[in-house]
């Protein structure tokens, strides 16, 4: 038998950059990030932007077309803007892609040129997604507008989009070009969005980090009221320790293990059966209630750890269940029922069952089996918690 071994590798890397008022003609930023890279002039850019970012910065188009004009030697517009819907149900619709995918064509953007997303968590999945497979690959920049895609999804290698029910079914990891954190964005969110985003800090820095978590329980009534400095240093230090640990590990997850992803067995799950009404950190915030209410019961953190956890989700102003999470409870096989999540976690990776518990505040701990009768204990007692006051439990 003769054979030949393949080897080499290849290194990543990317910047992110946190900046205020990215488009503003005195702003250089983002020629400089096209400078590093070229190889004819001018450049061409193609744009995607999330309709909610553009319904609400109704100059944003013309800010960019200013922007690229006064800087014309450099910087050049394929085609006008593409808008797309924004919100989770864009990554049901595989036509979005499609649509980037003929644009590509039609207009010419090859590997030189850079497919530019503005928007939210999903649209960035979604748009990475089509300029990963374009051309098997084209220069991506992302600029994430949500608290979420600022410190967690806009600033990972992944990307995708939904299919036959299942979140992210269809996608590539792909590190971008680049990531331009504009905060000027925030401004315009929606409550929900502004807080949604917040549960990925808490997931973080339980897992990782008790100082950030300090941080957290210490500033809950800044972020309530929308204060920006706060927002900018949660925003930094999560996409910081995200950043951090995508680095160190197994940033194309070819083993077992999701260990960022506390929470999220049952936060997946809870977006699909409730048809994606609920927004991911939304989900995230419950899916962390939840393993942590089962860590407090299985006797791995103490009962105040698990309390403070629960207070700063509540104080927040997350809810801590919904009345999805009660359908067909204790049916563990049917595709409605919450513990379903499990299977399709695991599934997701393949090779075994891996969950993040918490050992303590700031401190992971993977388990290979989680116990499906303590999870709905959990599920019920966040129920109680949602009606009434944290301290009457026991
Ligand atoms: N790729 C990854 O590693 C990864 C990680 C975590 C989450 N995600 C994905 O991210 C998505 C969630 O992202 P999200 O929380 O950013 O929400 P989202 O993208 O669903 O956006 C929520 C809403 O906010 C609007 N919006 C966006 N920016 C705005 C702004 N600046 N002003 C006003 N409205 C604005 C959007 O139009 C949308 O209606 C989910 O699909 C989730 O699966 C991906
Ligand atoms: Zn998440």
């Amino acid at each position: 038998m003769k054979s030949i071994q393949q080897s080499f590798s290849v290194s990543f890397n990317f910047p992110v950059y946190f900046v205020r008022d990215l488009f503003d003609p005195a702003n250089s930023l983002f020629l400089e990030v096209i400078q590093k890279a070229y190889s004819t002039l001018p450049v061409r850019l193609y744009f995607v932007i999330d309709e909610g970012v553009y319904d609400s910065n109704p100059d944003l188009i013309k800010k960019i077309e200013f922007y690229i004009q006064t800087n014309n030697s450099i910087l050049s517009l394929a085609s006008p803007p593409f808008i797309i819907p924004g919100g989770e149900q864009v990554k049901n619709n595989p036509r979005h892609v499609d649509k980037i995918l003929e644009d590509v064509e039609r207009y010419g953007i090859d590997r030189h040129s850079y497919i530019i997303a503005i928007g939210g968590g999903a649209v960035l999945d979604l748009v990475g997604y089509a300029a990963a497979i374009a051309h098997r690959g084209v220069r991506h920049i992302r600029i994430p507008t949500t608290v979420l895609s600022q410190n967690d999804s806009g600033v990972g290698v992944k990307n995708g989009i939904n299919a036959f029910g299942k979140k992210n079914f269809i996608g590539t990891f792909c590190p971008p070009y680049a990531v331009l954190n504009d905060f000027s964005f925030l401004k315009t969110l929606h409550e929900r969005d502004w807080r949604a985003g917040i549960s990925e800090a808490i997931k973080v820095s339980l897992i990782k980090d008790a100082d950030f978590f300090e941080f957290l329980i210490e500033n809950v009534d800044k972020l309530v009221k929308r204060d920006m400095e706060a927002m900018e240093y949660l925003i930094f230090r999560c996409a910081e320790l995200h950043m951090q640990h995508i680095a160190s590990k197994d940033p194309f997850e070819t083993g077992s293990s999701r260990p960022l992803d506390f929470g999220h067995w049952a936060a997946h799950k809870l977006e699909q059966i409730t048809s994606y009404s609920i927004r991911h950190g939304e989900a995230v915030a419950i899916g962390i209630a939840i393993d942590s209410t089962y860590s407090y019961l299985s006797d791995m953190i103490t009962r105040q750890e698990w309390q403070c956890i629960i207070r700063l989700i509540k104080g927040l102003g997350f809810e801590l269940n919904t009345p999805e999470l009660f359908l067909h409870l204790e049916e563990f096989d049917n595709p409605m029922c919450i513990i379903r999540g499990l299977e399709e976690f695991r599934e997701h990776l393949g090779g075994k069952l891996t969950i993040m518990l918490l050992q303590k505040i700031g401190q992971g701990v993977e388990v290979n089996h989680l116990d499906k009768h303590l999870i709905l204990k959990s599920i019920n007692i966040l129920k109680k918690l949602d009606n009434s006051e944290y301290r009457d439990i026991d």
